[in-house]
């Protein structure tokens, strides 16, 4: 970082999509480095505030919304829980975690856009986008599929080919179709609001920002680099959209602010928010929101995952910077990606391993997942998480170094001394053990030095493996001097080498903080340790003579073959899964012979809501189902129960024959029947009216 003394430091994870459940890469990617920073920043005693929150517009959720068959409000406020509560699950220990979709969040995004706006930033332009005449809306990119014109992926996205990579816009693809309804789209001509990034990046203001990247990591730098020297184009700041914050200028109906926009606004939102809530603490420090974004002694750190690089270093700098008020990043440290055995993680493919999953298999082991992920952060290229991997960095780094030195010292001191503390005379009998404290110290204190140094250059990577180096020596001058022997002949260098060891054990007590919080909690129990100020590294005494020790807990378990073996297993069967295609419905059933329009007008249809719905017993195929029709409610059994879990089917909108003659079905009475459509053999959906229509509606 450019300065070296901030008086204050304001950390930001990326927004998570609220469209799904977090894992391993996220984790390893964004929020486990940036809560050991900022852990290791609040041991330091400095003023820290950890901001995150979930980021709840844009196409992703959209796109969910849509799979799923519910609202994006509903997808939103499914995710925003089970990711804060993941996140805590783990310890990543946010200050504030605020929803985009806050009233705060809207006036403070809308704020920024009319500043800009005001000033006269943006740059209008009509231009031609997809329409899909059916839905009736324009086309956000992800949401055309068609031919990719590189490799001719068939299943291409408007903004991009996963099967080569391509980056398209809409226009590029072949045979283009809207994802929403299958209708061909045409182009209709729109106007959006850009922000003129050619230009902004020609200005003093951001040549003078740029220097700062000097002192970031080189992938930033590189990524960076690469998109100014081919020149920024400028990028529309609103959306033909109906998700979103609304564009608040007159003449804007149906646009939102583009979520790039709208989303890194969400850091300041949520910083506002969490200084509400300080200020309904009592004895609160400062609370005003200002200090922490318009201060030139404020460090701004934003921890992103590698495809978040060029909005942070980029864009949300150029709109900071356009605005004025604001204070620009210090650094952006951005990780590469984490891939799982052998293979991408992917959210759709199930490929990942999540981390409300983990916690079932391996409760309260959340300390060893962070410590592999932190010990194969892909901090400098893509690195790779394997069961295999994890198994041995627990076993052989946590359990014999770590967990063995603190527990070996620990039930010695019990043994010997009943857990006070004894004096140390601070002199060893011989040389040799001599030669062994001396060398254990030299390793104790290196470590101790690069662990800061590696910290400050957010290399958390090097700076945890310094922290196993201090067990690892405190571990070897145990092996040197074998105590448990020595006892018998030479008490009172026992008596030294113990101190010695247990002071090595409060170090890592005191630096297992950032890493592994929970165990630091746990070890610091043990120890009967108050402070654990990060100064306390520099200090030869921590623990003094006659201090109690509390009782000696074993703060890791070996990971078992089995263990792994379970997780090994679900991986392959879930690689199974996806190598097995469904069946392309292909086959056109054959065509009923005609009936008269009599015939048909038999039928009375309504539409109607399923406000009940469970599983009949002993019957795998049945649904019992409660639908009200408005003018009164039925009991409706409906073989879909391989289709639709219950809770699937609550809330929507069927279509009902009302007048089908009610029928007994395992002993309950099923009085009508629901449209489906579909083939058997594939998938059944229910059948409903375009929009949300009163009950009871015919449908003819
Ligand atoms: N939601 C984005 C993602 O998951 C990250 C948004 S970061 C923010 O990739 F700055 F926009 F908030
Ligand atoms: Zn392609």
């Amino acid at each position: 970082m450019s300065k070296k003394d901030y008086k204050r430091y304001l950390v930001t994870a990326a927004l998570p999509y609220a469209n799904g459940p977090v894992h391993i890469g996220h984790l390893a990617g964004c929020y486990l480095p940036a809560d050991v920073y900022v852990r290791y920043l609040q041991a330091t005693g400095k003023d820290v505030l950890f901001i995150c929150g979930s980021d709840e517009h844009g196409v992703p959720i959209t796109i969910k919304a849509k799979k799923e068959g519910i609202t994006p409000q509903q997808v939103v406020d499914k995710y925003d829980g089970i990711m804060k509560n993941a996140f805590k699950d783990f310890g990543i220990a946010f200050s504030y975690y605020g929803r985009t979709s806050s009233e705060t969040h809207k006036e403070t995004a809308q704020d920024f856009f009319r500043n800009l706006y005001d000033k006269g930033v943006f740059k209008e332009e009509i231009t031609q986008q997809y329409y899909d005449e059916e839905a009736k809306q324009f086309l956000a990119d992800r949401y055309i599929t068609g031919t990719c014109p590189r490799c001719a992926n068939p299943s291409a996205y408007g903004d991009q080919c996963e099967k080569c990579g391509t980056a398209l816009s809409p226009t590029d693809l072949i045979n283009p179709k809207s994802a929403l309804s299958g209708a061909v789209p045409v182009l209709r001509e729109t106007k959006n609001w850009f922000l003129p990034m050619g230009e902004i990046q020609q200005t003093e203001s951001f040549k003078e920002y740029i220097k700062r990247f000097e002192d970031w990591k080189s992938n930033i730098k590189g990524q960076c680099n690469s998109w100014l020297t081919e020149g920024l184009q400028s990028r529309a700041m609103t959306r033909d959209l109906d998700w979103g914050v609304p564009v608040p200028i007159a003449g804007a109906d149906g646009k939102v602010l583009y979520v790039w926009f709208d989303a890194p606004i969400g850091y300041i939102s949520a910083t506002k928010e969490a200084m509400l809530a300080r200020g309904q603490e009592p004895g609160a420090s400062s609370t005003s929101w200002q200090d922490w974004w318009k201060d030139e002694d404020t460090a701004l750190i934003h921890f992103i995952g590698k495809d978040n690089i060029v909005f942070h270093a980029i864009i949300f700098p150029m709109m900071l910077m356009t605005h004025g008020e604001f204070i620009l990043p210090s650094n952006v440290p951005a990780n590469e990606f984490l891939n799982l055995e052998g293979d991408k993680i992917s959210t759709s493919r199930n490929w990942a391993v999540w981390l409300h999953e983990y916690l079932i298999d391996f409760p309260d082991r959340q300390d060893e997942l962070r410590y592999v992920l932190t010990s194969i952060a892909p901090e400098t290229k893509d690195s790779e998480f394997t069961w295999k991997d994890y198994q041995t960095r627990v076993n052989s780094e946590l359990v014999s170094i770590f967990g063995n030195f603190v527990n070996r010292v620990l039930v010695l001191c019990d043994k010997y001394y009943q857990g006070i503390v004894p004096v140390s005379k601070g002199t060893l009998s011989d040389e040799k053990l001599q030669a062994a404290q001396a060398l254990c110290f030299k390793q104790v204190k290196e470590s101790i030095d690069n662990l800061e140094l590696n910290l400050s250059a957010i290399k958390l990577r090097d700076a945890q493996a310094e922290f196993i180096n201090i067990a690892r020596a405190g571990n070897k001058y145990l092996a040197d001097t074998e105590p448990w022997k020595l006892i018998k002949t030479d008490a009172e260098s026992v008596q030294v080498i113990l101190v010695d060891a247990l002071q090595i054990c409060a170090k890592l007590c005191v630096a297992a903080q950032p890493f592994l919080p929970h165990t630091a909690q746990k070890l610091a129990a043990m120890l009967n340790l108050e402070s654990l100020s990060w100064n306390l590294l520099q200090e030869n005494e921590i623990i003094t003579a006659n201090h109690a020790l509390g009782k000696a807990e074993i703060l890791y378990k070996q990971v078992e073959d089995e263990d792994i073996n379970k997780q090994l297993q679900r991986l392959e069967d879930i690689k199974k899964a996806n190598s097995v295609q469904p069946p392309e419905v292909s086959v056109v059933s054959e065509l009923k012979p005609p009936i008269s329009y009599e015939d048909f007008d038999k039928l009375d249809l309504r539409v109607g809501k399923v406000i009940a719905a469970v599983k009949v017993p002993k019957a795998d195929k049945l649904l019992n189902l409660t639908v009200d029709l408005g003018f009164e409610q039925r009991t409706i059994l409906s073989g879909i129960a391989a289709y639709y879990q219950p809770e699937e089917l609550l809330g929507k909108l069927v279509t009902v024959v009302v007048n089908l003659a009610p029928r007994k079905i395992r002993g309950i009475e099923s009085q009508g029947m629901l449209l489906m459509a579909g083939n058997d053999f594939n998938k059944l959906y229910t059948v409903a009216p375009e929009q949300d229509i009163e009950l009871g509606s015919i449908v003819k």
